[in-house]
This record gives structure tokens, C-alpha cells and sequence, in this order.
């Protein structure tokens, strides 16, 4: 079993690196192998909307590390997908990240994302209102699941969290991101 991760935010080791990782971690003691893909670091281009995979299933004109995340994913692997809020709404690293995944629609927007996969959701914001931006984090699901069959099976919120390195989260919130790598591993 894989599990990828992808940390959304600009930082790789603050609120929602720290939390992505907590996953990653619980996958990884669950037995799964685990790996992590952080945009920012990444040489990643935006799309261009060339359509190059309109014509073969998983073709991409841009040659970018964006194909180490095409060939790492496989069938039944699990995904952690953490982003901070930025202005309302998901990071640009993760929007263009998430924009990027268009290459597994092909021909006729078939989905060639390899089936049975499904994902955990890690979001982090400021604003002191655990109630805050749920649109944002449905908004992440329905993309997953409508274009590429990808189930989220948990979500991790964290409110309240300023800008600034974390070492040491709120005690239960990284219990259940490490319970929910555990479940995102074990496939139940
Ligand atoms: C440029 C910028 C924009 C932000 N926009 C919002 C926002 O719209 N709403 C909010 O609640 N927090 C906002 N925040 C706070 C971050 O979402 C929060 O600190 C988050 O945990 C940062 O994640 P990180 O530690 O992984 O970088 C913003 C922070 C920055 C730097």
C-alpha cells in the first residue's frame, strides 16, 4: 500500500506540513510505504490547457516533476492532500498542483486515475472558527471524487493557526491525523 502526500503549503514544515506528515506517519506505522510531494520545492508548472491529453491518456507537454506524482500514484493508493487557507481558498501550490492532475482525464475526459484510491483531507487557516471555510474543504472532495473517483475518507481541520513554525499541535488534533493514517492504510 502507498500512501502520497502532498503538502500544499509554502512551508514544509509549519501548521499544514507538520500535520500531513503526522498522517504520512501513521500510514507508515500501519505498514504502508509513504512519500511526500511539496509542491513549493517542486519545478511545477501551471496548465496550459494545451489538451495534449485529450489525445492520449496521460500525455503532458510540460515535462516537470509533476510526472513523479503521475507515476508514483497505483491502484487502491491513498492520498493525503493538505493545503493552508489562503485568501479564502485552497494555496496557488495546491490549486495548480490539483490542476495539473487533469492529465489523468483523457480522451473523452475519461478517468485514468488508477481506481480504488481515496484520500485524506489536512486544512489549516487563521480565522478562530472551527466552522470556517467547510466550502473549501468539500470543494477539494468534489474535484477528487467527481473527476477522478477519489474517496476521501476523513478530514483534518486546524483553526485558529497563525503563521508561524509549529512544534508542538494541540495533543488531539495529531492523534487523529495519526488515526487516520493508520485508516487510510489499513483500507477500512
Ligand atoms: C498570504 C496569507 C493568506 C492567508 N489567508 C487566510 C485566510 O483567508 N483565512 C484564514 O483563516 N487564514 C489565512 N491565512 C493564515 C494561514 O491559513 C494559516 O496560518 C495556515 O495555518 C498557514 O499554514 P502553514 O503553517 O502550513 O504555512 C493566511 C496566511 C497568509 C500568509
Amino acid at each position: 500500500m502507498k500512501i502520497i502526500g502532498v503538502n500544499g503549503s509554502p512551508h514544509a514544515n509549519h501548521n499544514t506540513g507538520f500535520l500531513v506528515k503526522k498522517v504520512l506517519e501513521g500510514a507508515g506505522k500501519a505498514g504502508a510505504e509513504t512519500m511526500l510531494f511539496h509542491p513549493e520545492r517542486m519545478k511545477l508548472r501551471s496548465c496550459k490547457a494545451c489538451m495534449a491529453c485529450k489525445k492520449r491518456p496521460l500525455a503532458c507537454s510540460i515535462k516537470d516533476d509533476m510526472a513523479g506524482f503521475v507515476g508514483a500514484v497505483e491502484e487502491g493508493c491513498g492520498l493525503v492532500i493538505g493545503t493552508p487557507v489562503y485568501f479564502d481558498h485552497v494555496s496557488a501550490q495546491l490549486k495548480m498542483f490539483l490542476d495539473r492532475m487533469y492529465c489523468f482525464l483523457g480522451p473523452d475526459l475519461k478517468n485514468h486515475f488508477p481506481k480504488k484510491a481515496r484520500a485524506v483531507l489536512v486544512m489549516t487557516y487563521e480565522a478562530d472558527n472551527p466552522k470556517s471555510y467547510e466550502s473549501v474543504l468539500t470543494w477539494i472532495e468534489e474535484r477528487l471524487k467527481g473527476y477522478y473517483g477519489i474517496e476521501t475518507i476523513g478530514s483534518i481541520k486546524l483553526h485558529g493557526s497563525p503563521c508561524r513554525l509549529t512544534s508542538n499541535k494541540d495533543a488531539a488534533i495529531c492523534e487523529k491525523a495519526y488515526a487516520l493514517g493508520l485508516k487510510l492504510a489499513k483500507n477500512k
